[in-house]
């Protein structure tokens, strides 16, 4: 069962806490949001669970969000639906209500991602796409020589991939995404070219992992990070990223026929 905070937040971040500038750094990165619109294939209306401030909601579906955050509702510009209070894994419509469901940087959060992926099965008549991270590459990312216990959350927070396909049930393909260098999603692996995002303070809270980690660690961390950009030692290192057009890491896109 989801326990809420005040807020109403269902998962195990607080965005009545952190959720502050979520939209501000979160934006709905285009290459990323043309992958899950083909996922959703012929589609003309969409559930997007854990819908958050709107990210990946194309004006091409008519759209239902379901948001459990009285903050991240908030943040919904006045341009999309509205979202209905609801979690994951108690979805508040009849079976076969939508021609397909959505679900981006969220399941890592549910209290019960499983109980969710087949609550968005038996909502949708078609397919389901999820876009989330394998937690068997998270720490593969250069943040994990400064952040490692942020990295470690995110790794224990993921299900793996093989649970969500059997979740899902039926015909599931597994896509790795690639993100570009100019990502303006601002998840941690979208700064994998641009360091010194990760020094803004608001960019580190705009990614939950970071919350879960003693503040007094965080602040460890990013000196570490500031030091080594100061003296060239990330450069010397990792600083071939800086051209690198894009990064296959982490992120993955599930789709269930
Ligand atoms: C990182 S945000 C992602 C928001 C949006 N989908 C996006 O891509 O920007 C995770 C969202 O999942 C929501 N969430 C957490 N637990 C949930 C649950 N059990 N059911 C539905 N949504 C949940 C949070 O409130 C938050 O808005």
């Amino acid at each position: 069962m989801s326990v809420r905070t005040a807020d109403g937040s269902a998962g195990d971040a607080d965005y009545g806490t952190i959720g502050g500038a979520y939209a501000a750094y979160r934006r709905p990165e285009p290459r990323i949001g043309a992958l899950i619109a083909r996922a959703l294939g012929a589609a003309r209306t969409v559930v997007n669970v854990g819908a958050g401030a709107g990210s990946y909601e194309s004006a091409a579906f008519d759209v239902t969000p379901v948001e459990p955050s009285a903050a991240m509702r908030a943040q919904r510009p006045a341009h999309l639906p509205p979202a209905v209070d609801g979690v994951a894994e108690a979805l508040p419509f009849p079976d076969d209500s939508f021609d397909a469901a959505m679900t981006t940087f969220s399941i890592h959060q549910w209290s019960d991602p499983a109980a969710g992926l087949r609550e968005m099965r038996r909502v949708a008549r078609g397919p389901v796409a999820v876009l989330t991270c394998d937690p068997d590459l998270v720490r593969d990312f250069w943040l994990y020589e400064y952040a490692p216990l942020v990295l470690d959350t995110e790794a224990r927070r993921y299900p793996p991939v093989g649970a969500i396909t059997a979740a899902l049930g039926g015909s599931v393909e597994v896509t790795p995404v690639p993100i570009p260098a100019d990502c303006v999603d601002g998840f941690n692996e979208a700064y994998y070219a641009r360091p010194e995002m990760l020094l803004d303070p608001a960019a580190r809270q705009s990614c939950s992992a970071w919350s879960f980690v003693a503040p007094d660690v965080a602040a460890a961390y990013t000196e570490h990070l500031r030091r080594d950009l100061a003296d060239g030692t990330w450069d010397a290192r990792h600083g071939h990223l800086r051209g690198q057009p894009e990064l296959t890491g982490s992120l993955v896109l599930i789709r269930a026929a």
